[in-house]
């Protein structure tokens, strides 16, 4: 019997391969591997390639002080990946984060919903909240994202035709924090008067505070490192910003207050839950994938712009913008698919081994034990060439599209699931996961009713450089 090769059958499993090196110095190093002199996506091709293996022992950021233990089992191919869903095999308290975890000062002193296990009773009921929060405004989140993007692109026009330019990202920005609030809680966060134009800058704050370990923002190292990945922020810095917050929410999510309380939450809870849900899961989400969207389809060209317009425009009919219309959207969606798969706005995912356990890659079985931490690094995973073939790295929009493009849906994993599974209250795949290819969907076709085809310049922002309106 051959030692783990052929990946199925009775082979034996062999061990992972790879060294967590000298304890502490090799954490620092590769951190400085990871964020400076790497890059993350050369970090784990680099060790995946020098181990001959995609299942590797790796130490991940932020390590010291940050993270108690870097050590982690990195999965990165789109086989062994799965397992990170499996919540038979593997726990997800207080692993959202990774290796370490933001104070639960930043979240009202409780531990929020994407840090709770299924195991725990909270975790169904808040995320049973967040699924009735949701299904009570299906209504709302068309009209709501059409009101506040078509308003984004009348200032791109107007930025456009005063200095030939306008920032996309720094536009969505504030439209997105808007948007979700109106669409959540039919209350535009503008319109509080604990928060007024502040929102998102008080938002950002917050997710930087949260994040800062696992964040460059291109500062120099000499900086960044004692600054962002050493230690963490102190809460008190940003304690009148996360009230702020908070106010708003209190008043504008009575309703769904109420609901809380009938499911056996307090309001405080269930606040916070919100606040968190919204603002970081829902508002840092679409702050990364809007702009993602928007790069991707302005650098595949005006050929895939002609296709978009003439798809949205034909099942649109000079109608309204309806569910039904959506649905005969094909290459649309496909499009959102493509950036989500190939440019995941949430990279890392993690999940500690609830017992012994073989985990299986292309090539080979591997032992893992109890308690060992494993890392997704999701790239990896969905732009595998085993399973997406020589175009695995490249922005194909239509490659969802059709039966033989369904097939491949199922190794789409933004939603730490795949893509033909659904959220419930007893897995950890994000409840907003219909609504993020909703709202992708709603970008593109706010973009092509109006403009047969635009020009972007792509960098750290999306900068939108001209626009051809529909004639
Ligand atoms: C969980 C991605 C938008 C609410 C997750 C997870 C991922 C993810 C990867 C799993 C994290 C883990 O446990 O490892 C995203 C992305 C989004 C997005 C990329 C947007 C682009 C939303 C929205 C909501 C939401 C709109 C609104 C309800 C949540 C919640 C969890 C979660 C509450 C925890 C789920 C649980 O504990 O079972 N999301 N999400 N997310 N997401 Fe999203």
């Amino acid at each position: 019997m051959e030692l783990g090769r052929g990946g199925s059958g009775n082979v034996l499993p062999r061990p992972v391969p790879g060294s967590y090196g000298v304890p502490f110095v090799s954490a620092v190093r590769d951190r400085l591997d990871f964020y400076y002199l790497q890059g993350q996506d050369k970090y784990f091709e680099s060790r995946a390639e020098k181990h001959g293996s995609t299942v590797v022992r790796i130490n991940v950021p932020p390590g010291p002080f940050m993270a108690r233990d870097p050590r982690v089992v990195a999965l990165l191919d789109a086989k062994s990946f799965p397992v990170l869903f499996d919540v038979a095999k593997v726990e997800k308290r207080d692993v959202f984060t990774g290796t370490y975890m933001p104070s639960t000062s930043l979240t009202g002193g409780y531990r929020v919903c994407s840090y709770l296990d299924p195991s725990e009773p909270t975790h169904a009921k808040v995320k049973q909240l967040l699924f009735s929060l949701l299904a009570s405004r299906k209504d709302a989140f068309v009209p709501a994202f059409r009101a506040n993007f078509g308003a984004l692109l009348d200032t791109v026009e107007s930025q456009i035709a005063g200095s030939g330019k306008s920032n996309f990202t720094g536009l969505n920005d504030a439209t997105s924090f808007e948007f979700i609030g109106e669409a959540y809680f039919g209350v535009r966060p503008s319109a509080s008067s604990a928060l007024a134009t502040g929102g998102p800058t008080k938002a950002a704050k917050w997710l930087l505070w949260q994040l800062a370990p696992l964040t460059t923002l291109g500062l120099p190292m000499i900086l960044e490192e004692p600054l962002l990945h050493t230690v963490p922020l102190p809460f008190f810095l940003i304690r009148s910003d996360y009230k702020a917050l908070y106010a708003y929410f209190a008043a504008a999510a009575s309703d769904a207050l109420d609901d809380a309380e009938r499911l056996g939450l307090s309001r405080e809870e269930a606040c916070h839950n919100l606040l968190f849900a919204t603002v970081f899961n829902s508002y840092g989400g679409f702050k990364l994938l809007l702009p993602r969207i928007l790069s991707r389809v302005a650098e595949a060209g005006k050929g895939l712009h002609e296709r978009l317009a003439a798809e949205i425009r034909g099942a649109v009919a000079g109608g309204e913008v309806t569910m039904a219309a959506l649905e005969k959207m094909e290459l649309t969606r496909s499009v959102v698919w493509e950036a989500l798969r190939l440019d995941p706005p949430v990279r890392f995912q993690y999940g500690r081994a609830k017992a012994d356990l073989e985990i299986e890659s292309h090539d080979a079985k591997y032992a893992i034990k109890k308690g060992e931490m494993l890392f997704g690094y999701q790239p990896c995973a969905t732009r595998d060439p085993r399973v997406f073939g020589a175009t695995a790295r490249e922005f194909v929009g239509d490659r969802f599209v059709g039966e033989e493009g369904r097939k491949l849906l199922k190794y789409v994993y933004w939603s730490n699931g795949r893509e033909t599974e659904s959220p419930s209250v007893d897995n950890k795949q994000c409840p907003g996961k219909n609504l993020v290819v909703l709202v992708g969907r709603l970008l593109l076709v706010e973009l092509f009713l109006r403009y047969d085809t635009f020009t972007a310049e792509v960098g750290t922002n999306v900068v939108i450089t001209g626009v051809t309106k529909a004639a």
